[in-house]
């Protein structure tokens, strides 16, 4: 059996700010009202014919992992991609990076678990390194959001707190066993699964052939759908349960904590989390003050920013915790 250990993050933005000013352009909101909510002051939204999509921010996040990991490109043996926002809709944009890697016709898997996407995709990483099928693993998560969400009165909740952007890592065999990733545990409770959706288009019940026929300018079937106070009461609770899931089954105290990385859904979040656990600032990595809540890839834009901050040394205890869509859960506990 093999370890897996992160050697190498890399994040990727849209160059458009937008601030919260901004956003009182387009509808009825103002900076009070986001900051007071969700924390933010300013997102990244792509703009159209910026040449940013879902799979070429990912690949740009992964151009710097490989960089920052100081690997050949050649050397990675898989690709995983984690984003609810996709350049198409098959295929996934995990072949997209292999092609514009220019490498091997090596595996490339894509997750569909929302703001969870990227906890999901490093555990699956981690058991393919720890069985000794593959020893370099990337793992994206990328979202291009801006497009999808309605920036009028009509989807004011939701469209001030999302973002654009991506994150990678690379994943690496690691022969020590008390290094790298240390165990990773998943959740899915799919009784709320239209809690937090975007229903259509899906085969199920609206195709989009379905929504072209009615016409309706009224249709929100494709528009995110989330009962905020619903989703933020089961985040606290699925956050808390499974960091302590994670302690556990290490045996681990919350005081050995050295940095959590929460998934960035809401600042609001984060800190009824920090102070749950009764974290100090300097334990919990948080960026979605400039952001927005990025889904898949707030967590790898955090690390690869906690880490270009020198946030993070080696022999730290890393926690990633993520809640989002399905609903799903997860944490990843890392030895640095
Ligand atoms: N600007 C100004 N006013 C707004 C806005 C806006 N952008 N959006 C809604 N409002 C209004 C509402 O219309 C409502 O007005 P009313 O009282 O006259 O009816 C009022 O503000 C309060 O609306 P609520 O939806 O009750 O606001 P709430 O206090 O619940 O805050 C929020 C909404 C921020 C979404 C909150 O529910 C929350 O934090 N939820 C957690 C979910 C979350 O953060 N999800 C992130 C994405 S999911 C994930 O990553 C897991």
């Amino acid at each position: 059996m093999y370890n897996s250990r992160i050697i190498g993050m890399g994040h990727y933005v849209p160059e458009n700010i937008v601030t919260n000013d901004d956003l009182s352009k387009l509808m009825d909101t103002n900076d009070q009202w986001i900051q007071e909510r969700t924390g933010i002051h300013e997102r990244r939204w792509a703009v159209k014919g910026d040449g940013n999509s879902t799979f070429s921010m990912g690949l740009k996040a992964a151009e710097k992992a490989i960089k920052n990991a100081k690997i050949d490109k050649d050397d990675i043996d898989f690709i995983v991609f984690a984003t609810l926002s996709p350049d198409y809709y098959f295929p996934g944009p995990g072949v997209q990076v292999q092609e514009a890697l220019g490498i091997d016709t090596i595996g490339a898997l894509d997750v569909r678990n929302q703001c969870s996407g990227f906890v999901y995709g490093l555990s699956v990483a981690d058991q393919f390194i720890k069985t000794g099928m593959y020893k370099n693993i990337l793992v994206i998560g990328s979202e291009l959001q801006s497009q999808g969400i309605d920036i009028s009165n009509r989807g004011r909740s939701i469209s001030v707190i999302f973002g654009d952007g991506a994150g990678a890592a690379i994943l690496s065999r690691e022969d020590d066993s008390n290094k790298g990733i240390l165990s990773s545990h998943l959740h899915s409770e799919g009784a709320y699964a239209l809690e937090l959706a975007a229903e259509a288009p899906g085969m199920g019940k609206r195709w989009v052939t379905d929504i072209i026929a009615e016409n309706n300018p009224d249709d929100m079937s494709y528009r995110p759908y989330m009962n905020g106070q619903f989703v933020f009461k089961n985040a606290i609770r699925r956050f808390s349960e499974v960091i302590h899931q994670g302690l556990e089954a290490n045996n681990l105290q919350v005081s050995d904590i050295d940095m959590l990385v929460p998934h960035q859904a809401n600042l609001r979040i984060s800190q009824y989390i920090q102070k749950k656990f009764k974290l100090s600032d300097d334990q919990v990595f948080n960026n979605i003050q400039h952001y927005g809540n990025t889904t898949a890839a707030s967590i790898p834009i955090a690390l690869s920013e906690a880490c270009e901050q020198g946030k993070i040394k080696s022999g730290d205890t890393v926690v990633l915790a993520a809640f989002g869509s399905g609903f799903t859960w997860g944490s990843v506990i890392i030895k640095w």
